[in-house]
């Protein structure tokens, strides 16, 4: 009760508790005077309830209409709320049809023709929840509300978040304050905040939720005991009443560890029942329980290897015990050996989730999800797409996405990356032709995948704005939007943070937007040049270390010496990684001609008076872009102390004070770099700037 208050308090601290959820008062509320104040409620669920609760709310709060939530009828003025089948469509000339074509998450949001009625309808109680947050957007955005008639349904079926929570309350790569699922070995009393961040989660859509690391220690390993499972039933219910299904990430080793058994092999056949009946235990607590996520033998974790067995078999026992709950094994690609020796230069880590995974493919059993991140080594600013996405056509695949900015500013940074992500869901793989892009494979419309998705490392923890940086709030909001529809243009999408957060003053605006817009290739400037990567300091990953990265015991990951950088990729001289990619991206990769400016360090090893397309050597390159970062930064913050007075104090001061951290970071990436490239090259820079 105590720690409820405190967050009561804490709200009128600032507003940015509520994200893009603020409901700002509507200033020319005139346009929307008949707006209906009573809600019909077709259907009796929690999801439902949490609809019309939020409907109540945001429209007390934009309009200060008091409006009431009753059963409905057909014949009143009303916002219908339900599901298609429990709405009489007949009654506005609406075809049952309509839905036939629509996924269970889809919806219908109309306007009757006398305006009397706003209809929220979905397929299920799901799809009326997002109709019913995408028509407060529309009024948010203070748009018409005349003549609507908005058929949609989510492009991707598993739009997920990974916490990456532990028992203890810290969060591994956590940027932003404790965690808000666990504290002391224990889950936390106060709900209130799973509460507010399923809101905010189901907002943008987001349908699944894992609630722990995916590293899983010894406390977490017990989530699946009865000490745990009954709590892990309540923030179920809270999560299921926002339409969010929950997972939990799995210790390889648990029967082992819970069920004593000598081994965890997955061919041992009391290992299997073992999985079985704790998968029934696991359904007699959570019905819809969503299933495991799995990081096995990657990074010191147990995994199938140790027993002499593969992914499939590993992956395979846990599908089959699931199976008949519907539950499904979120395996993760990221599996490497982080003790190799890569001085053949012929090892590289780069190759490993292909090389793991493509020879399998076909042979996990149907509720096996893959999960992918989007590059092949780890969340670097810059890296080329996995070739592993596209390349498994009879396994279904998520890609992984890192919200949490571990490499990329850790929320001290303003780094927006919903222009990353595009980027990577718009990339032609060519699997299966032209235009096989990203998107078409995570939809699973390419190549019938039954389960497919996106998935991402979740950046919030209990500060007061969720996400330390309150700009970081823009990749929460960008990922849940972008995941629903990745046709979305990165505009839409920033726009429609901004005035959510910031309200409509176009100066606000205009600035925000130039901020977020040029934050990645800022904060790309000012670290590791051309997608070399790996430039920082080991273990916590933030600011320069040019050779100090954890695994660089056998020397840098980017082979910079005296005459050049760079990793030889190719496919004649280098590891073969470029091989990995289909037809022309292989080529163009492997082309020391072809291959992008922005990735040319991570295929090629070149000398530094190399010259880019961009006309530039590598050296000046380095040196262009590490003082135009800084330069950079030094806008952003001219441009946000212009906000003074226009921006709720509470953060003008939190972004403001971020963006120093930032400039002192980049300064010192900017220094770090020059005058290591410096030495290394002896090359001097052109235009005479000072190298330290
Ligand atoms: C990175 C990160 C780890 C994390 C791992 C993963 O290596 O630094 O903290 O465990 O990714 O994705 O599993």
């Amino acid at each position: 009760m105590e720690k409820m208050m405190d967050i009561e308090n804490q709200r009128f601290v600032t507003n940015s508790y509520h994200c893009w959820l603020q409901y700002r008062k509507i200033e020319n509320a005139n346009q929307y005077s008949d707006i209906p104040s009573s809600i019909g409620v077709a259907g009796n669920t929690a999801i439902i309830d949490s609809a019309a609760r939020e409907l109540q709310y945001a429209l007390k709060s934009m309009l200060d209409v008091d409006s009431t939530v009753q059963p409905y009828t057909s014949n009143e003025s009303s916002i219908v709320l339900g599901t298609y089948e429990s709405v009489n469509l007949n009654n506005y000339g609406i075809s049952p049809k309509l839905f036939d074509d629509l996924n269970e998450e889809g919806y219908l949001l109309k306007t009757t023709e006398d305006n009397r009625q706003v209809l929220l309808i979905g397929k299920t109680d799901r799809g009326a929840l997002y109709a019913a947050f995408h028509f407060l957007r529309i009024l948010q955005q203070e748009e018409s509300l005349l003549g609507l008639e908005i058929v949609e349904a989510p492009k991707n079926q598993l739009r997920m978040m990974n916490q990456w929570d532990n028992m203890n309350g810290s969060i591994e790569r956590g940027y932003s304050g404790k965690s808000i699922f666990f504290n002391g070995n224990d889950f936390s009393k106060d709900v209130t905040r799973i509460k507010d961040y399923a809101r905010l989660l189901s907002s943008v859509g987001v349908n699944a939720i894992s609630i722990n690391n995916v590293n899983v220690w010894d406390v977490e390993t017990k989530l699946l005991t009865e000490e745990f499972l009954p709590k892990v039933k309540e923030v179920a219910n809270i999560l299921r009443s926002y339409g969010i299904t929950t997972y939990l990430s799995i210790n390889y080793a648990s029967p082992i560890e819970l069920g004593n058994l000598p081994t965890a092999d997955p061919l041992d056949k009391e290992v299997g029942k073992w999985w079985a009946r704790k998968a029934e235990e696991i359904y007699s607590y959570i019905p819809d329980f969503g299933g495991f996520v799995v990081k096995a033998d990657s990074e010191g974790r147990p995994g199938p290897f140790t027993y002499g067995r593969g992914h499939v078999e590993g992956a395979n026992v846990l599908a089959r015990a699931l199976q008949p709950f519907n539950g499904k094994v979120v395996w993760r690609c990221f599996v490497y050996n982080c003790l190799q020796d890569w001085r053949d230069r012929k090892t590289d880590r780069a190759r490993a989730a292909y090389d793991n995974f493509k020879p399998l493919d076909g042979r996990f059993l149907d509720n096996v999800i893959l999960q992918i991140k989007n590059g092949p080594m780890d969340f670097q600013v810059r890296e080329p797409i996995s070739p592993l996405v596209g390349a498994m056509k009879e396994t279904n695949q998520v890609v992984e996405f890192q919200i949490a900015q571990e490499y990329t500013g850790q929320q001290k940074d303003v780094c927006y990356l919903v222009p990353q992500w595009k980027e990577v869901l718009d990339f032609d793989t060519y699997s299966d032709g032209e235009g096989s892009t990203v998107k078409s494979i995570v939809d699973g419309s390419r190549y019938n995948y039954s389960h497919s998705g996106i998935a991402a490392v979740s950046n919030i923890g209990n500060d007061i704005n969720w996400t330390g940086n309150t700009l970081a709030q823009a990749n929460l909001y960008g990922f849940g939007r972008l995941t629903w529809n990745p046709d979305l243009s990165t505009e839409t999408i920033t726009n429609e943070w901004i005035q959510f957060t910031f309200g409509s003053d176009p100066t606000v605006a205009g600035a925000v937007e130039d901020i977020l817009l040029q934050s990645w290739r800022t904060y790309e400037n000012y670290t590791a040049p051309l997608g070399v990567g790996w430039m920082v300091n080991p273990d916590h990953h933030y600011g320069p270390n040019v050779e100090g990265y954890e695994y660089s015991k056998w020397g840098t990951y980017h082979f910079a010496d005296r005459d050049g950088i760079g990793v030889d990729r190719t496919i004649e001289t280098g590891t073969g990684y470029a091989g990995q990619y289909f037809g022309s991206n292989a080529e163009r990769y492997n082309s020391l001609e072809d291959c992008p400016d922005e990735l040319l360090l991570f295929f090629h090893h070149v000398p530094y008076s190399h010259k880019l397309h961009s006309g530039v050597t590598v050296i000046q390159h380095i040196y262009n872009t590490h003082f135009q970062g800084v330069e950079e930064v030094e806008t952003f913050i001219k441009s946000w102390n212009e906000l003074e007075g226009k921006v709720e104090n509470w953060v003008f001061e939190n972004v403001k004070e971020r963006l120093q951290l930032q400039l002192e970071n980049a300064k010192e990436w900017r220094d770090r770099i020059n005058t290591y490239f410096y030495r290394k090259s002896g090359i001097a820079d052109e235009k005479n700037r000072t190298i330290y």
